[in-house]
């Protein structure tokens, strides 16, 4: 059988993506229960961008801007409102947004988890038990068989390297643990989970292809000549970046967090269920050694190449982004670009930074790294996880009264590469 992506008839995409939560509006989990309880600095979601009444205009505004791609993310909250009833209505509606994805001729590309978790999730069927692996691969079966073969193109989990982190590490994210045991097991039956719902799709979508989302950092040495700063930033590159590549490459992981974090294990089978990688690329950390306490050092984002920051103070740094494109593509799957952007509500910054990000996604295709499509994040204004609705991802400018979009004027910028992305010949296809 040939490798399903990219796909034959469709060898480059280039598109947008958004997320259910950040979009959709009024859709209590757990999330809003972290809302609630004052646990994020972001506040209320409440009806975010009102994407649940709108992704037909959304799908149609992307078509607009010359996409060929559209990513978004299934509500488990909404299909799986209690254990094991699902919500055919919510399936059917996510049904009709794939197929009108297909009528305008936009891929769809699915995720199933993107960082929020049904309300019962975490007592009946938590990630640090191997119960959330079934209760995760029924889910996505259903979604599978319930928008048929138009979506065949799935980033299964968004960032569960991130999710691992927030949530069981560090206590930032539901459900808000703080125990490198439970990250250990969480990110195992996350591994695992991902395999039970790739087969779960495969067998419901035979053509499908199976991808993860991964979030890379480019790591810098906050004094570039001090060793300890620079072992410090190769470490963090290799306890954030590479135990999901190795996970997926090799069917085995070791990361060490000092002090006391060992994140380690083995799935031999689970590199088969994975056709491509997708790469999360935002920023780049600097570290600098010695912070007193039980820390080895401090981070922080800086301007360290004169571009400015964004307006959640990131570094826009398209320099870091070919080495982790070389990074994920050591692995040996096809890569796509699942999410790429930056805050900034004045459109000042977004041109120049789409230039040179999609610059850099062409550069590595000719040297030879098989990147196969780049998506914006975001379409539209969204709300952020940690800071709510002051920084501004999209394309598309929210009016949060009226929930009407505009486009900015970067808008034209994505209009024109994407169609001298499209526009090129495709590298031939491997496989
Ligand atoms: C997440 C998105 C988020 C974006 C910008 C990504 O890592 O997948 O949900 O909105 O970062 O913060």
């Amino acid at each position: 059988m040939p490798a399903p992506f990219p796909f034959a008839d469709r060898p480059r995409l280039f598109g947008v993506a958004v997320s259910h939560y950040q979009v959709e509006g009024d859709d209590p989990c757990d999330w809003t229960d972290w809302e609630a309880a004052g646990r994020t600095r972001g506040g209320a979601c409440g009806r975010a961008a009102g994407s649940w009444e709108r992704y037909e205009d959304d799908a149609a505004a992307a078509v607009a801007l010359g996409a060929n791609a559209f990513r978004f993310s299934v509500s488990w909250s909404r299909v799986e409102p209690r254990y094991g009833t699902f919500d055919e209505a919510a399936l059917e509606r996510y049904a009709r947004l794939v197929a009108r994805l297909a009528a305008l001729g936009l891929e769809p590309v699915v995720t199933l988890l993107h960082y929020t978790h049904p309300r019962w999730f975490h007592t009946e069927t938590p990630w640090t038990s191997p119960a959330s692996v079934d209760a995760f691969a029924r889910f996505a079966g259903r979604v599978a068989r319930a928008l048929g073969p138009a979506a065949r193109c799935w980033t299964v989990l968004n960032e569960p390297f991130v999710l691992v982190l927030g949530g069981y590490l560090d206590g930032q994210v539901p459900p808000g643990l703080a125990s490198g045991r439970d990250a250990a097991r969480a990110f195992d039956n996350l591994l695992a989970a991902h395999e039970a719902a790739a087969a779960a799709i495969r067998e419901a979508s035979p053509g499908a292809a199976i991808g993860v989302a991964h979030n890379m950092m480019g790591f810098a040495p906050a004094r570039p000549r001090n060793p300890f700063d620079r072992l410090l930033a190769a470490a963090a590159g290799r306890f954030y970046n590479r135990p999901l590549l190795d996970a997926f490459g090799e069917g085995r992981w070791s990361a060490f967090l000092p002090p006391f974090t060992r994140l380690a294990g083995r799935r031999p089978s689970l590199p088969a269920s994975l056709d491509f990688f997708g790469v999360n690329f935002y920023s780049r950390l600097h570290l600098r050694f010695g912070a007193g306490g039980r820390r080895i050092g401090s981070f922080d984002y800086r301007d360290a190449t004169g571009r400015g920051l964004t307006d959640n103070g990131w570094e826009i740094v398209p320099e870091a982004f070919l080495p982790l494109l070389r990074e994920a593509a050591s692995i040996g799957r096809p890569l796509l670009v699942t999410e790429n952007g930056l805050a900034d509500a004045a459109d000042a910054r977004r041109a120049a930074f789409l230039e040179e990000h999609v610059a850099v996604v062409a550069r590595a295709e000719a040297e030879g790294v098989p990147v196969h499509g780049y998506l914006h994040w975001s379409l539209v204004d969204n709300y952020e996880w940690l800071d709510g609705f002051e920084p501004r991802f999209g394309l598309l400018a929210l009016d949060r009264e009226t929930l009407a979009r505009r486009e900015r004027p970067s808008a034209e910028t994505f209009r024109r590469l994407a169609a001298e992305y499209l526009g090129r010949p495709a590298a031939p296809r491997r496989g």
